[in-house]
């Protein structure tokens, strides 16, 4: 049963990382999911609540809008159930997760963006529309569903706690639909409330605007396209008392830290978790880290999945805007 491989993934400290920046850098490696992603969370316990639920039978159609990995996860442990799958994704989606998707057996539809149910056209309100109309289909929100923020705090948080025994100190995290981050982080402060649960958004992002309490401008929002993170509302999976603040990176800095972990590292990056340690990188003086802290990175998914998008031209890296120091 796909269920019992999904979560426990390896936390694991990262020397050169902890060196570098002075603290103990630990890197929660959510690539080692079945589908490849920390989205087999989520997916999982919103597939298994709208079946016990009875709100699908045998032979149904899981509809979803999703940048990729959600969909991905869907259409991956849908058919292990023996359920179809229709994926919704927005344009910007990588060529390597559309390809994942269909050999899923995933049913795609490309829309204009995923800018949420209010707007026309949006991969939210076509899978709605989708299901709305389709008997036996069922559309698992995750930008609503509750299942969402569950799946991380029963699943990531516990695992993070318990793999540092409980000294976890900081949480530095990706924000798209918000689950991941306000369902560790729930149960995370629950256990120790001065855990520092740290979001990162792209420039121009909402989530930081939100944080502050201003208002979301009624204007069109392009903020960074950085795949898997950002939005331009604040989704009902985004507990604010759960997270202590919300950095924003640029994409460029985002790519230059991909191209920099390769060169140095001989690894990919995945786009969102290339966002995370470019932010560790950037705020490293703000965040005014001890070098007892023990600072858990979260890297959803891996660079694997992205080797058109980021690392097709090697490019040499001319320009770094971060504090991006090679030599240790
Ligand atoms: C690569 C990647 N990073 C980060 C996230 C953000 O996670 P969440 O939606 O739980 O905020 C996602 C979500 O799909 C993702 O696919």
């Amino acid at each position: 049963m796909i269920k019992e491989f999904i979560g426990n993934t390896p936390l694991r400290k990262d020397e050169y990382l902890s060196k570098k920046y002075k603290a103990n850098i630990l890197v929660k490696e959510e690539f080692y999911n079945p589908g490849k992603s920390s989205k087999d969370r989520a997916a999982w316990f919103m597939l298994e609540d709208a079946i016990n639920k009875n709100k699908i039978v045998d032979g149904g159609t899981f509809v979803e809008a999703s940048s990729g990995n959600t969909g991905i996860s869907i259409a991956l442990i849908a058919s292990e159930l023996g359920y179809k799958s229709r994926i919704f994704v927005s344009s910007s989606c990588s060529e390597e997760k559309i390809k994942l998707l269909k050999k899923y057996g995933a049913e795609i539809e490309r829309c204009d963006n995923s800018n949420g149910l209010h707007v026309f056209n949006s991969t939210q309100y076509l899978a709605q529309n989708y299901s709305s109309n389709h008997p036996n289909t069922y559309f698992t929100n995750q930008y609503y569903n509750s299942n969402n923020i569950k799946a991380n705090y029963k699943t990531t948080g516990p695992e993070i706690w318990k793999q540092t025994a409980g000294k976890v100190t900081h949480v530095i995290v990706g924000v798209g639909t918000g689950g991941t981050i306000s369902g560790l982080g729930r149960y995370l402060k629950e256990q120790n409330p001065n855990v520092k649960i740290w979001g990162v958004e792209p420039n121009n992002s909402v989530y930081e605007l939100y944080m502050a309490g201003k208002n979301i401008p009624d204007t069109e929002i392009n903020f960074d396209s950085i795949e898997g993170i950002g939005r331009t509302f604040i989704p009902g999976a985004f507990d604010r008392k759960c997270v202590d603040k919300i950095f924003q990176i640029s994409k460029d800095d985002t790519i230059a830290m991909a191209h920099l972990f390769r060169a140095e590292r001989q690894d990919l990056l995945g786009f969102s978790s290339a966002a995370v340690l470019a932010t560790l990188d950037r705020y490293v003086e703000e965040m005014e880290l001890k070098e007892s802290d023990v600072v858990v990175l979260f890297f959803p998914d891996h660079g694997s999945r992205y080797i058109n998008k980021l690392y097709k031209d090697f490019a040499p890296i001319t320009e770094l805007k971060g504090n991006y120091n090679a030599s240790i």
